[in-house]
């Protein structure tokens, strides 16, 4: 067995913390890197976590030198990339699918396995392949990978099917290694999508239109050094302040952009939460505070974000009156409701929608971390529960929270790590 998270519920939680850079920003930033030959890419803010991980030793494996240190990364990409990807190492997150696009822009070529993360529903890369393809690259899928090559890619007009996060990244990276000018119609607004677009104009792209559904890039065949700061973490911050509300307890999240929290903080709204909001800064009081159900959609940036949507039906399992979830970004992303039943959260599934009645009494129980977000929502109820909560399947929440037992003990919170007999990959 591996390791054990045991939560003895029931302690609100109070404090402050620092949010971590956002993990879902650095992994594109880290891919971009290999745009570069013979030079550096650093990388500031950092967060510490096997996804962070297992993308560097992707880089390392194609050829690049990672040093990373207190959040600081540099990438050294030599004038020779190795253009064919271990699937040892894609298979163990889907966001490996980023190196596709600067790989086939950089190297006339790539061999991808087909990728892996979390299992939320089926997520194919369809969109990203049909970009590529329209830029001049020539796509097969032999024995379970995708085998990509060009004599030469054009900028060309590209609208996706669906505001895809990671399309949008891939079209956006090989873009800026095609010159002539790419426009990427129907794209990722995602704050996340603005720190690559960042990275990439520090390297001495033209991009325009980021944060918009129309991104202009107007690429080169060689990019220089930069200098890029990651976001913060708008999942992690989420997480921790519905924490808060869940355990009727007080927490400030300090050094995040609370823009990037307006969909979240506009639903504790509707349900009666309001938080103290300022632009670095947001602070929820959750004592003495009741909150009632409401209606939400999960939808792409700026809707409310699917990320969020385990941690926020959590928080709803005790809301007072019904609430109602429709997911709409991801199928079958609601695999965490059968462990919320077995600690007496009330929910009912009909395709892509739940409904949530709000109970006043959780109760701790064994459950497992089926994905990242799911461990995270069984988290926030483990610390509201009476009694004890061992959650097993840990290695998903290790992919994506920053020293977790550190900040959730600082925090007050009754939690502890119980070492398994194996190793817990
Ligand atoms: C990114 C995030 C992930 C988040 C998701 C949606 C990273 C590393 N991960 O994932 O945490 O949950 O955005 O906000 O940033 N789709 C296709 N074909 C494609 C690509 C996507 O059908 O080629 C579908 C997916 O199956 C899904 C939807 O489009 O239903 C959105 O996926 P996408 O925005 O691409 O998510 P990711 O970039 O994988």
């Amino acid at each position: 067995m591996g390791d054990r998270m045991l939560i003895r519920g029931g302690r609100p939680l109070s404090g402050a913390i620092t949010a971590q850079g956002a993990k879902n920003a650095a992994l594109p930033v880290m891919a971009s890197a290999l745009l570069l030959r013979g030079r550096r890419l650093t990388l500031e803010r950092v967060p510490d976590l096997k996804d962070i991980h297992t993308m560097a030793n992707l880089l390392r494996h194609l050829g690049a030198g990672i040093e990373f240190e207190n959040g600081r990364m540099t990438i050294d990409v030599p004038d020779d990339l190795k253009w064919e990807t271990p699937a040892e190492l894609v298979r163990k997150m889907r966001a490996s699918s980023l190196v596709l696009g600067p790989l086939v822009a950089r190297c006339g070529k790539a061999v991808l396995p087909l990728p892996g993360g979390c299992a939320i529903g089926s997520r194919p890369i369809d969109f990203h392949l049909r970009g590529l393809a329209r830029m001049g690259a020539e796509i097969d899928l032999e024995q379970g990978s995708v085998h990509a090559r060009t004599s030469g890619l054009s900028a060309t007009r590209i609208s996706l099917d669906f505001p895809s996060v990671g399309a949008t990244e891939n079209m956006l990276m090989t873009a800026a290694l095609t010159p002539g000018e790419s426009v990427i119609e129907n794209a990722a607004r995602e704050p996340e999508i603005s720190n690559l677009a960042q990275a990439l104009r520090a390297m001495g792209t033209y991009v325009e239109g980021d944060g918009t559904g129309t991104i202009t890039i107007r690429g080169s065949r060689e990019l220089g050094s930069a200098t890029v700061r990651i976001i913060p973490d708008r999942i992690e911050a989420s997480t921790y302040l519905l924490a808060a509300l869940m355990t009727r307890g007080e927490v400030t999240i300090n050094d995040i952009n609370t823009e990037y929290l307006a969909a979240l903080l506009s639903k504790l709204d509707d349900a009666g939460v309001i938080c103290d909001v300022s632009p670095y800064s947001v602070t929820l009081r959750g004592a003495d505070q009741n909150w009632r159900g409401v209606t939400l959609t999960t939808s792409p940036y700026p809707g409310f974000p699917t990320d969020v949507q385990p941690q926020i039906m959590a928080a709803l399992c005790m809301a007072e009156g019904t609430s109602v979830i429709h997911e709409s970004v991801f199928d079958s992303r609601y695999v965490h409701v059968a462990e919320f039943r077995r600690m007496g959260g009330k929910i009912d599934i009909q395709g892509n929608t739940v409904v949530v009645i709000g109970v006043s009494k959780l109760i701790g129980a064994e459950v497992r971390a089926s994905d990242l977000r799911a461990g995270a929502a069984l988290i926030i109820m483990g610390l509201a529960a009476d009694g004890q909560t061992e959650i097993h399947e840990l290695k998903h929440i290790w992919r994506g929270y920053e020293n977790l037992m550190e900040k959730m003990t600082s925090l007050g919170a009754d939690i502890e790590i119980e070492p398994g007999s194996e190793i817990d990959e």
